[in-house]
């Protein structure tokens, strides 16, 4: 019999540096800061499933702010389980706002420019909406929304010190949006809508208040194919979002039923060594696992409004 292996839980998602060396599992000291079990919670419901979502979100902005730093994600980890590119370099970049939460860019891809109206969907510490600023300049302005007090207090904190007056954080449920209709030429999400229990009303809130023509680009994490129940404990332990993940088709059908028309722009598989898989699952299911082409993926997608 297999025994359970130490848990990392990077959450979604591990620090954005570079890296190209393999994911290795890591050890405990590296506290689980985000313990995304949705499991744990059992048949009692979305709602338990959100409180349990704001209050391990609420523990990560609380940590980063008493350390001032954005070195602390979801899993205090430097491993990079979705292999991003690097954040920094980019123009608009605040390492204040960054807290490693990400698992795609978003704001490369979201064809954004000057004077947008832009709603950041699950803003955190307000990375995205920082960057969509710089793009869109000071004609536009950013909306990020959160749920979790203390990501809106930190992401308000944020661009106060940075002076910006066009980005502003709003608390709320992307499941309801505390928002006019038609009124966003852009949203932006990373990595938040697999945490969100009821996708379609997210999806039909996103429709909502964007304008006709306006298009959204989400950056997220979906599985392909049957995942092993030992293969996804091992994959949401690296990485806490995976826990919550639907079917990449099935989340693409949910948009398009919502009235978007949907490109897959990015699709990045997340790659685990059979010597990390071996410590969950034993060799007859690896093998079948790697037959099978099952898989959890980083998708980033553009939809738009038509
Ligand atoms: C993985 S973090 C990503 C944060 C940010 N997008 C980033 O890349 O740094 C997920 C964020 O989504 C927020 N969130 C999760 N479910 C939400 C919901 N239903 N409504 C609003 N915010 C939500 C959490 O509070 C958290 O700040």
């Amino acid at each position: 019999m297999k025994t359970t292996p130490t848990s990392s839980s990077n959450g979604c998602c591990s620090p954005r540096s570079v890296q190209t060396a393999p994911i290795q599992p890591q050890t405990v000291q590296n506290l689980s800061v985000v313990n995304l079990d949705v499991s744990a919670v059992g048949n009692s419901g979305a709602e338990a499933v959100k409180t349990m979502v704001r209050s391990s979100y609420g523990e990560v902005a609380k940590k980063s702010s008493a350390k001032n730093s954005s070195d602390c994600g979801c899993g205090c980890s430097t491993d990079n389980p979705f292999n991003l590119e690097s954040y920094e370099n980019l123009d608009g970049y605040d390492p204040a706002a960054d807290l490693g939460l990400g698992c795609g860019i978003p704001t490369e891809l979201a064809l954004l420019e000057p004077g947008n109206h832009v709603l950041d969907l699950g803003s955190g510490g307000g990375i995205d909406a920082f960057i969509a600023r710089k793009a869109i300049g000071e004609s536009g302005k950013v909306v990020g929304v959160d749920f979790t007090p203390e990501m809106i207090a930190l992401a308000q904190k944020n661009a106060r010190e940075l002076g910006f007056e066009n980005v502003s954080f709003v608390l709320g449920d992307i499941e309801n949006l505390p928002l006019e209709s038609d009124s966003f030429d852009r949203i932006l999400s990373n990595c938040v809508l697999n945490l969100v229990p009821d996708k379609q009303a997210a999806f039909a809130e996103m429709h909502r208040v964007l304008k006709t023509g306006g298009l959204f680009t989400v950056s997220d994490i979906v599985t392909v194919g049957d995942l092993p129940s030992g293969i996804r404990d091992s994959a949401a332990a690296y990485a806490g979002c995976v826990a919550s993940a639907i079917p990449k088709d099935e989340y693409i059908s949910l948009l398009e039923e919502t009235g978007f028309q949907v490109d897959i722009l990015k699709d990045a598989p997340l790659s685990f060594t059979d010597e990390y898989l071996l410590q969950w699952v034993g060799p007859q299911e690896l093998a079948a696992f790697r037959d099978s082409g099952a898989q959890v993926t980083s998708v980033t997608l553009r939809g738009k409004k038509s």
